[in-house]
């Protein structure tokens, strides 16, 4: 079995990348964010699942395309972040980010969970959770195949997150197993 995961979270400016990281490691909330970690391994008696995990931090605000390309080429799996506060974050995720993964590694296909981070506001944000999954996820999950899952979390309120990095995981674990699930969003 595998024993060493790469994940690499992706994912426009402010949508949460770095917060999710420092959450799921210090398991509280940082208001004060740095733009981009360096990368994290964390061993597997740390981790949901039991397989050495380096996380990967990006960000375009410091970051040219390239430089995450060449990111996206070594990852084995992929966090796609956007806001669930931000109705520009989900748009970009058809019209920019699954292009540029797709441009990134060209003939070969990694796994791409779809991480919708600041619940929190999503009760106040643009669209409900149906209507972001009918106007957003449904159609990426349809044209691009390569995406096993999306899932809802919050870095802020500390929700979801470890569920996120364990759904990656699980998709270089068990790459047959990672399927979507309605109920993920209850
Ligand atoms: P870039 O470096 O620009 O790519 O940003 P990023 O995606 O790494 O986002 P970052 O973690 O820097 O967070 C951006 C802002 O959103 C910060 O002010 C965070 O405090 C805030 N933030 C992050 N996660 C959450 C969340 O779950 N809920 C709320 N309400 N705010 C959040």
């Amino acid at each position: 079995m595998t024993s060493q995961v790469r994940i690499v979270l992706i994912g426009d400016r402010h949508v949460g990348k770095t917060s999710l990281i420092t959450s799921l490691m210090k398991e509280k909330f940082e208001e004060e964010v740095v733009p981009v970690l360096s990368e994290l391994t964390i061993p597997a008696s740390a981790m949901p699942e039991p397989v050495t995990t380096h996380i990967v931090d990006t960000s375009l605000r410091i970051q040219d395309e390239e430089a995450i390309m060449a990111q996206i080429r070594e990852a084995d799996v992929i966090g796609l972040v956007y806001s669930l506060a931000s109705p520009e974050t989900m748009e970009r995720l058809q019209s920019y980010w699954m292009p540029l993964v797709r441009r990134s590694v060209q003939n070969d296909t990694k796994p791409v969970i779809v991480i919708g981070n600041k619940s929190d506001l999503s009760k106040t944000g643009p669209a409900s959770q149906s209507e972001r999954l009918r106007k957003y996820i449904e159609p990426l999950m349809t044209t691009y195949i390569e995406v096993e899952t999306s899932i809802e979390c919050s870095a802020k309120a500390l929700t979801g997150i470890s569920e996120a990095f364990r759904y990656a995981q699980k998709a270089i674990l068990y790459p047959i197993a990672a399927i979507y699930h309605p109920q993920r969003y209850e």
